[in-house]
Parts: structure tokens; sequence; C-alpha cells
């Protein structure tokens, strides 16, 4: 019943989207394609904003972090070192007829009554072409469909069964006959088609449709005119190995690679793959020393990019939720690794020592568990700051289980949307909105082994205190950076790197510290532009039902955007517009307004209408000019009235103040 209302919830929203022009299917007019969404006039206006907010928030008002702006296609190797060429894949599964996929993970449960099919063989292919071998299929054909499983007919194929026996397998085989079965088998057990083949029949659908569908699944596999084999009813209670919508039962999951493959020029070969990025973050650590070189920062400092990535994503869902194209709003924040600030501090902070009220003032002696906390707190700042509330808000701490095997630390903010599942306990806990990651220098190093580049950083700090630490100090902190390093070169070792290399490397690394070199470890706050702007939408969405003095009732959607990230600030009327002063003057408050904020005019209608069209679209003030504003109260004169969108309250401004209110509330 919830579910249900919560469906109905994204039904409205996803019909207000499309109605208003936030968000429609990608090529509608073809008929759309699976997992690619297009915003509207509302939409981009929305989207423009929260990825200004971000970009402001991250880069603009801070000192530690410069910008990129990278290409979409990077070289492959980029993608090698990433490990995506091999590793990123969901496993999924298969229906063998439609050929859609499922996520392994995601497949729903389903109860009902299951057909099952051992498999079937072709008439037409075992017909034989002597006499002797057509007899001998016609009467297979008679009996085939009676033996029960491929293993009984398996066990006749291969001569090692009695008389007595298949009779009773086939409970049909008449006396004398079984020399002739035997061959007729082996005639048409050539030609086989024996994978077994279920499926949940549909409800209130007869056995014949199962049948049909099964029919239809060995002709496409090769098995013309089959006959089906072995069939038997079975029940199944909460199953995930039936595909969703056809009720076929899936494949075995396997490994789908998500990054979507292209060529560069013109010759299509294995030479020139190349893919679209799935992630923004790879050229951030692919530009590393240049950003560093050119923006003269030094660590800790980030590298922030706004941008498209693509996932073939196995099966896209939830609206834009669940996107094969999308945008992305990455952070990679690279910091000292916890045995240099050791060395330079004489010890490393931690969150214990960084109550919520410290986490906001970065410290020189922060290791890489406090600069994780001022990250997650940083960014749950930024979300409330565009109206998701902390109620709204969920956090989900990756196990060591879920972590890879390079991360520190992965804490996802996730978001309450309509269709997020309750827990065991009835509480919804959300789904992600952003992960926030400790990766440790995984990234840096991989793309310094692929590349031969040197990605380290030298610190002269570093170096001045490592002189001067004790000897058993140096020890404890060259073995502690030694096993990081080794254990990080083991486990990405390529196959023709001996453990010896792997030590000696590790060596060489522990070694620079005392030349004060080190990669940095780096903290990612990895955020999605559409999943964000799906949360503010479904936040937004509200209801109010107003009944007139006649007892009409009508429900009008107020979207409460959060006046920062609002498509529209302000909305503009003249009180009536075939009155050319209030037109004229209307207009100029319009002029006034547009060079520094997104409004509209609008005149057409009545007051009401107008509202209503603006708090759909979740202007948050409309401002009306009306007889008093040209001075027929001269009291009142140039002043208009300003109506607040979420309680409808009124009050009177004068245009001379009237841009200052408004740039107050939408910066
Ligand atoms: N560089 C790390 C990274 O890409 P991720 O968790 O795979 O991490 C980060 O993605 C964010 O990108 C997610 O939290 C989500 O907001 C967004 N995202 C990922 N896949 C998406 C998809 N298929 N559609 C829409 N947004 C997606």
């Amino acid at each position: 019943m919830a579910e249900q209302k919560e469906n109905l919830q994204m039904e409205k929203i996803v019909s207000l989207c499309k109605r208003r022009g936030f968000v429609f299917q990608s090529s509608e007019i073809y008929g759309g394609i699976n997992g690619f969404w297009d915003y509207g006039p509302l939409g981009a206006e929305l989207k423009r904003n929260v990825k200004e907010l971000w970009w402001n928030t991250m880069t603009r008002s801070r000192d530690d972090v410069a910008g990129l702006e990278a290409t979409i296609i990077m070289s492959p190797e980029i993608w090698k070192a990433s490990g995506h060429v091999n590793t990123f894949a969901d496993l999924m599964r298969e229906c063998p007829l439609t050929k859609k996929r499922v996520r392994a993970d995601q497949v729903e449960p389903q109860s009902g009554t299951v057909i099952r099919y051992s498999g079937a063989y072709s008439r037409k292919q075992s017909e034989g072409s002597t006499e002797d071998e057509k007899k001998y299929s016609r009467l297979f054909d008679e009996f085939a469909p009676a033996l029960k499983s491929e293993e009984s007919i398996q066990k006749l194929f291969e001569n090692n069964v009695s008389e007595a026996e298949v009779k009773n397998i086939g409970g049909l085989i008449p006396d004398g006959k079984l020399d002739f079965l035997r061959k007729a088998t082996a005639a048409a057990f050539a030609k086989k088609v024996f994978q077994p083949f279920s499926i949940l029949l549909q409800q209130g659908k007869p056995m014949e449709s199962a049948r049909k569908i099964a029919t239809q699944y060995y002709t496409e596999n090769g098995c013309s005119d089959p006959i089906l084999l072995g069939e038997h009813v079975d029940k199944v209670e909460n199953s995930v190995d039936f595909h969703p919508e056809s009720g076929i039962e899936l494949s075995s999951a396997r490994p789908f690679n998500l990054m979507f493959k292209t060529y560069v020029g013109p010759v299509e070969s294995e030479d020139n793959v190349a893919y679209l990025r799935p992630e923004t973050a790879q050229a951030i650590f692919a530009q590393f020393k240049n950003v560093l070189e050119t923006s003269r920062q030094r660590v800790p400092f980030g590298i922030a990019q706004v941008g498209k990535a693509f996932r073939n994503e196995v099966t896209p869902r939830n609206f834009t939720f669940r996107s094969r194209e999308f945008e992305q709003m990455e952070l990679e924040f690279f910091i000292k690794p916890d045995e240099v600030i050791d060395t330079i501090h004489g010890r490393v902070a931690t969150i214990s020592e960084n109550p919520q009220s410290a986490i906001r003032n970065p410290q020189s002696n922060w290791g890489w568990q406090a600069w994780h906390q001022y990250w997650v707190e940083e960014r749950v700042r930024f979300y409330e700051g565009i109206g998701l509330s902390r109620e709204m808000l969920g956090f989900h701490i990756q196990t060591k289980e879920e972590l890879a095997h390079y991360a520190r630390a992965c804490t996802d903010i996730l978001f309450k949307f309509p269709f997020s599942k309750k827990d065991e306990n009835g509480n919804v806990k959300g789904d992600e909105l952003e992960g926030i990651a400790a990766r440790s220098d995984f990234d840096l190093s991989q793309h310094q082994r692929f590349s031969g580049k040197p990605m380290g950083v030298f610190d002269e700090e570093l170096r001045a205190a490592w002189a001067k630490l004790p000897k058993e100090k140096q020890d404890v902190l060259w073995k502690r950076y030694y096993d990081h390093r080794k254990n990080y070169l083991t486990k990405s070792a390529k196959p023709d790197e001996t453990p010896e290399q792997i030590s000696q490397q590790a060596t060489d690394d522990a070694n620079g510290l005392a030349k004060g070199q080190y990669i940095p470890h780096v903290i990612e706050p990895s955020a999605g532009v559409d999943r964000l702007i799906l949360a503010l939408i479904t936040n937004a969405y509200s209801e109010v039902t107003k009944t007139d003095d006649k007892g009409k009732s009508e429900t009008t959607v107020v979207m409460k955007f959060h006046p920062r990230v609002a498509p529209v600030k302000a909305g503009v009327f003249p009180l009536l517009k075939n009155k050319p002063e209030l037109v004229a003057k209307a207009q100029s408050v319009y002029e006034l307004l547009r060079p520094h904020l997104k409004a509209v005019y609008d005149d057409g209608g009545s007051i009401g209408k107008r509202y209503a069209r603006q708090d759909e679209a979740g202007t948050p003030f409309c401002v009306t000019i009306d007889f008093d504003t040209l001075g027929e109260k001269p009291e009142l004169l140039d002043t208009v009235t300003i109506r607040y969108r979420d309680d409808g309250r009124q009050e009177r401004l004068k245009i001379s103040e009237l841009l200052d209110f408004l740039l107050s509330k939408v910066r």
C-alpha cells in the first residue's frame, strides 16, 4: 500500500517534469531511448544553478581548490591504469529470450507457478534421410515428450538402460520397440537442443502460454519445429531467478563492462578503441602534475571538475536516478600521508580530537580521517544550504567488505527519495547522492606505474623534519610507509613483476621520505548532478488544496525550491495587461532584474492564475506592479507587491530596494 503511494508520488513528479519542462525523455518523438534524459527550460536553469553553486562553493570560495575541464574521451591507457577496463563491471543476468539484462543484485523476488522444460529437439531436423531413419524419427517424436528429463534420454542414448527401465521412464514404450527408440534417439540426439528452459506462469494465463513462449525460445535458438521435452510444473517462493518482465528464468550472473566504447579516427580496429569516460575523476589524476605546477598550489589542495560521465548501466531506473549519460561534480582533495604528517608535526590529529565545531577549520596536522570527516560535513552543509534538510539525508558507511581494496573509508550521503526502500525496522535509509571516499594514494600510484611519469611531490618541510627525527621514530615511520607501499604494489602487481622487484620498489618509496618525497593521498567527494536535481525536485514537490466559497476544491502543485536553486527567481506581472502605464512600468522592473537573475514577465490571465503558474515552476517571489506603483496612493509611488510562494504572504517594497532584496535571498 505504502509502495503504491510512493509510486503514485513518483508518477505525479514525472508527469509534472514533462508538463512544466523540467525533464523530457531523450529522443521522445522516436519512442525514447532508455537511460537518457533531456532537461527542458526549467530543468536546464535548475541544473545550471546547482552546478554553479557547487563550483562556487568548492572552488571560488576556497583558496585550496583549483578547477579543471578535461575532455570526455581520453587515452584508453587511463582506464587501464584506473582499473576500469578490467574491473568496472556489474554482475548481470540475461533473459535468454528477450536478451534484456538485469543487475544480479537487483532482481525483484517473485512467487508463483513455474513451468520447466528439460529441453527440446527439432522434429524437422531429426526426420533423417533414409526410410529407416524416418521411421525412427517418427517413433521418437511420438515418445520423446513423455521422457521426463534430459538425463533419461541421455541414458537411453548411451544404451545402458533396460527395456523395463525405459518403460518406467517413459511409461509408454511398447514392447520390443526399445531398439528402434534407441536408434531414433541417436538420430535425433545429434540435432538436439537440450538446454533447459523455465518460465514463471503469469497470473491468469494458461499453460499453453508457457508452451508458446518455450517453443519461441527453442525456435529462436536453432531448433525448428521444436518438440518440448520433460515439461513439469513447479512452485517458487520469493525467487530472484526470473526476469521481472518476461518471467523467464535468467542466465547465471556474468560481468558486464559498463564503459561505452568507440573508435578514434576512421579505422574501427582494436588499436583505435577509446571509451566515453565513466567518471570525471581520472582526468584530475592524469593532470595532477600540470595543475600542481600551474596553480602554484601545495598539498593539501584539491582539483575540482564538473562534467558528463557515461555508463552503460544494465538497468537504468527510477527516472533520472540511474541514467546512462549523467553529470558528476567531483573533487579530488590531495593530502599528505599520515607518516608525513607525523614526521612534520610529531603526531596525527584524528576524528576524536575534532568535534563537530572544530571540523570546519582544517589544521595542518590533520590525518586522512580528519580530512575525510571534514569533507563529509562540508558536503552535508552544502546540501542543507540548498534546502535538503538533515532529516531527508542519510548515511551509509561502507563496510570493509564493500570497500575497494585500496580505500580506507567511504561514506555515502543518501537522500530519501519517494522510491527509497524501507529497512527491516520500517525506516527509510535513502539512496546514494554522493560518495566521499578516502582512496589512499592508489590513483596517483597507478598512473605513475602505467605512464612511467612521476606523480610524487617534494616537500622541503618533510625533508628537514625527517633529518631531525630520532632514529627509532624514523624506523617506525619508514616501516609503516614501506608496508603500505608494499601492500599496494603487491595487490596491483602486473603479471611479470616479481616479489623482489616489489620489495625493492617499496624500499625506494619509503627511502623517499628522507628526501622529502611522497605520493599524495586523496579524499574524493563525488556527487551526481542529476541525482541531486531529482532530490531537489522530489523534495520541492508539494500539493495545496484550496476550497472556494462554493465548496469547490482544487489541488495545485507548489514546487518549494530553495531560492538559491529555483530555476526562476522572480515573476514580474503588470496587474492588468490592457493598461499601457502598468505594462511599461512592469517591463521596466523586469529589465531592471534580468541582467542579475532569472526573471520572467507574465501578463496572461488573472493574477491568481499567474501565481499558480509560478508556484508550479517553483518561483519563490512574484512582483506585481499595480496602480499604487504608479502613484494612485502617493505614499506608495514606485513600490511593488512582493508575494512569497511558500505562504502566500505579500508585502510592499520600494522598486529601488527590490534587486538587493532578491539578490540577498537567492545568493
Ligand atoms: N569517482 C568516483 C565515482 O564515480 P560513483 O559512486 O560511481 O563514484 C559518484 O559515482 C556519483 O555519481 C554517485 O554518488 C551518483 O550521484 C552519481 N552517479 C553514478 N552513477 C550514476 C548513474 N548511472 N546515473 C546517475 N548518477 C550516477
